[in-house]
């Protein structure tokens, strides 16, 4: 079976947890494509954002992790890319609903609002959950259909 390609990127404010999740997710078994930054150097996330969201809007990666320092700079750029639904997380409850109900395709981090472990039951959470479809689907193709809207 073809491994399960997840793409991950970060600003300054989430390089730590970038690595410790890239490291975690091949451990984990798998494919991740990372999209940066690889030194710490002061950078505008919706740089590091906008080609990751892409890439999970155009299919070639699965799902997408993106961490700035409070997970919500990246949130709202991601959110920009059509097709895109990402959700700025910080606790266990909302990791797993946004699969559940909002068919999340990025969870967004804050590197100064969580720990590392937290940050790592978050995303194992957010990629071992399944949409649940249903009546969640009516809402998410509402939203979807916002996009045609402007
Ligand atoms: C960078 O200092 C910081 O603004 C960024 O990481 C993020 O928190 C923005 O939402």
């Amino acid at each position: 079976m073809e491994k399960r390609k997840i793409a991950v990127g970060c600003d300054h404010g989430g390089l730590e947890h970038k690595e410790a999740v890239k490291a975690h997710l091949l451990e984990r078994g798998f494919q991740v494509e990372d999209f940066g930054i690889h030194e710490n150097k002061s950078v505008d996330y919706p740089e590091i954002a906008a080609p990751l969201a892409e890439a999970v809007a155009a299919g070639d990666c699965e799902l997408g992790i993106l961490i700035c320092g409070t997970g919500i700079g990246m949130s709202l750029a991601a959110n920009k890319v059509k097709g895109i639904r990402a959700a700025a997380c910080s606790e266990h409850f909302s990791a797993k609903y946004t699969r559940l109900h909002n068919n999340s395709n990025i969870l967004c981090l804050g590197g100064r609002v969580i720990g590392i472990g937290t940050a790592l039951e978050l995303v194992d959470l957010f990629l071992d959950t399944p949409f649940e479809g249903g009546r969640h689907q009516r809402r998410v193709d509402m939203i979807t259909a916002l996009e045609e809207k402007k």
